[in-house]
C-alpha cells in the first residue's frame, strides 16, 4: 500500500458537534484536541512522515475574545499536557503562521516543545497556527524582493523551488492529501501553494467525531488512487 508522505487536515465541526450537545463552543474544541491526539497516534502508527493540522487560521482572531482565548489557553495545556506524547511518538514538532501573534508564553512554550523534540526520527508533526494562505504567499514575495533588493538573487533566478524555500513549509514536502472534516467543501485559505497536486477528501463526520478507522479507510483509498501529476500513465 502506497503511504502518503504528508497528510494535511482541516479540522473543521468543534462548534456544531458542542451546539448538537446544548454545550459550548469550547468544550467542542476540548472534545478536538482529542481527536488531535488520536489521529497524531494513528498517524505515527501507520508510518505517516509529516502531519499538519490547521489549528488556528489567521481569520480565527476575529471570533468573539472568550473563544480565542480559550483556543489559546487549549494549545497551550495540549503542549503542556502531550509533550510527553509527542516524544513517545518520535515526533518533531513543527508551526507554521505568524507566531509571534500568539501569547507570549504560548509561543515559547511552543518553541521548547519544538526545541525538546527536533532530533526525533518519525517525522514531522506541523501546527498551523495563526496561518493564512494569502498571507504566508505575501511573506514569501517580501523575503524574496529583499533578496533580490539586496542583490542576493536576480529576477530571472525566481522559479517554484525559490519560491517554496521561501514559504513557511520550507522544510516540508507538499502534502500528498487534504482532508476536510464536517461537510464543507472548500479550502479556507489553507496551503494555498503547497496543495496544488494533493487528493482532496471531505467527510461530514465532525472533527471530535472522526475516528481512527475512518481515517486509516481515506489513506486506503488515497492508495488506491491514481495521480497523474498532469501527466499521462504508461504512455
Ligand atoms: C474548527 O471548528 C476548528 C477550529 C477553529 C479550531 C481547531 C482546534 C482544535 C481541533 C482543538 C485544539 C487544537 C490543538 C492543536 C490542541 P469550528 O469551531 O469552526 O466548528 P464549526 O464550523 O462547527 O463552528
Amino acid at each position: 500500500m502506497t503511504i502518503p508522505k504528508h497528510v494535511a487536515i482541516i479540522m473543521d465541526g468543534n462548534g456544531r458537534w458542542a451546539k448538537q450537545r446544548g454545550q459550548t463552543r469550547l468544550k467542542g474544541h476540548n472534545a478536538g484536541a482529542e481527536t488531535v491526539e488520536r489521529i497524531m497516534k494513528a498517524s505515527a502508527d501507520m508510518g505517516i512522515k509529516y502531519l499538519t493540522l490547521y489549528a488556528f487560521s489567521i481569520e480565527n482572531w476575529n471570533r468573539p475574545k472568550l473563544e480565542v482565548e480559550g483556543l489559546m489557553q487549549l494549545l497551550h495545556n495540549f503542549l503542556k499536557k502531550k509533550r510527553k506524547l509527542i516524544m513517545k511518538e518520535g515526533y518533531r514538532l513543527n508551526a507554521i503562521g505568524r507566531i509571534d501573534m500568539l501569547p507570549e508564553k504560548t509561543a515559547k512554550l511552543l518553541e521548547e516543545v519544538m526545541k525538546e523534540s527536533e532530533n526525533n526520527p518519525n517525522g514531522t508533526l506541523t501546527f498551523a497556527l495563526s496561518y493564512g494562505g494569502r498571507t504566508e504567499i505575501i511573506d514569501a514575495t517580501k523575503q524574496i524582493a529583499e533578496k533580490v533588493a539586496k542583490g542576493e538573487i536576480s529576477v530571472d533566478q525566481i522559479d517554484e523551488q525559490i519560491f517554496s524555500a521561501n514559504l513557511y513549509t520550507s522544510n516540508l514536502p507538499d502534502p500528498d492529501i487534504m482532508i476536510r472534516t464536517s461537510g464543507e467543501i472548500r479550502l479556507s485559505n489553507f496551503l494555498l501553494w503547497q496543495l496544488s497536486y494533493a487528493e482532496f477528501f471531505f467527510t461530514e463526520t465532525l472533527w471530535p467525531d472522526f475516528s481512527r478507522e475512518e481515517y486509516e479507510q481515506i489513506i486506503n483509498t488515497f492508495a488506491n488512487r491514481d495521480r497523474r501529476f498532469g501527466g499521462v500513465k504508461n504512455a
